[in-house]
């Protein structure tokens, strides 16, 4: 069941927010000498050509990142500057998570990815085998991640990028959250959810805490610090065109987030909704500190 290929989406609107937001986290971590340690659960292949193969097909980056490379660098916030600092959008290539992550890992730091998709793995291997910092795992990313917390530094960043075809990663995702929060609780998470129209839980799924919605359900298995943020491409009420998924955005939800995070999300995503989606309205933040 692994028909997923983020080839297709590289550089469109959700990769251009879990980016920045994960850009944003990683350079936090950084501003402390003492090493930390990057999971990818779901990586991807790393790297994505942008005028070729999958990524040519929809051109969904053309609506993502695309819209940002041609602004005037004094109009765009500090956090989107950097992530295209980052990103270096030559408009031939786009990094996945896993080169974002290299690009920001210093000597001492450590990351480790996991992808279950024997071609995209290749490419993975490809791109980073050679960087000893990196542990690659042709494993399945949720259950694999227990394994590796805490990590040894007790300092490190989770990023979980589920794909959600499979309907059991709504319910498979937050016992794992639960069962790595209770090893590694200091820990920053970051997880991505898609927003469909139609709620496509399996029964039960929204459980614990008869939670609304999917995001409420993860911000629910954590009392301490947390952020829930979500972008709109499109109306709820009205289905995109050429979107099988019935996709209107996409959300996070942060677990331990950078203090200052919630500012610069509340400086970017009005930006971002000019930008790529309905307006500068077009998005939702909620912070929970720590009771
Ligand atoms: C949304 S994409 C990842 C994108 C990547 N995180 C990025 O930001 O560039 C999800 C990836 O997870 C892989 N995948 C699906 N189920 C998995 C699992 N249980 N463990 C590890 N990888 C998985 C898919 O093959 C796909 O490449």
């Amino acid at each position: 069941m692994l028909s997923y290929r983020h080839g297709f989406h590289a550089g469109n609107s959700a990769d251009v927010l879990k980016h920045t937001v994960l850009i944003f986290c990683l350079d936090y971590l950084a501003q402390k000498e003492k090493p930390w340690f990057c999971i990818d659960t779901h990586a991807g292949a790393g790297s994505y050509p942008l005028l070729e193969g999958f990524a040519a097909k929809n051109r969904e980056w053309e609506k993502g990142v695309a819209k940002l490379s041609g602004m005037k660098v004094q109009q765009i916030p500090a956090a989107l500057t950097r992530y295209l600092e980052l990103t270096g959008p030559d408009g031939m290539s786009y990094p996945g998570s896993p080169e974002i992550i290299r690009r920001l890992l210093r000597k001492d730091d450590r990351a480790c990815c996991f992808e279950l998709h024997p071609e995209d793995f290749a490419a993975l291997k490809t791109l980073l085998g050679g960087d000893r910092r990196f542990g690659l795992r042709h494993e399945d990313g949720f259950a694999g991640l227990k394994s590796l917390l805490p990590p040894p530094s007790r300092r490190g960043l989770i990023f979980i990028d589920p794909v959600y075809e499979v309907k059991d990663d709504y319910a498979l995702l937050p016992q794992v959250l639960s069962d790595a929060l209770k090893r590694f609780s200091t820990g920053t998470y970051i997880i991505w959810y898609p927003l469909l129209h139609t709620d496509p839980r399996p029964a039960g799924a929204e459980m614990p805490g008869e939670a609304a919605s999917f995001r409420e359900t993860l911000l629910n298995l954590y009392e301490g610090n947390r952020l829930g943020v979500e972008f709109y491409t499109a109306q709820k009420d009205s289905p995109p065109e050429n979107s099988p998924r019935g996709m209107y955005g996409s959300g996070l939800v942060i677990f331990n987030p950078p203090w200052t995070l919630k500012n610069a999300l509340e400086e970017t995503l009005p930006f971002l909704g000019l930008a790529m989606g309905i307006g500068k309205d077009g998005w939702f933040l909620c912070n929970h500190e720590a009771p």
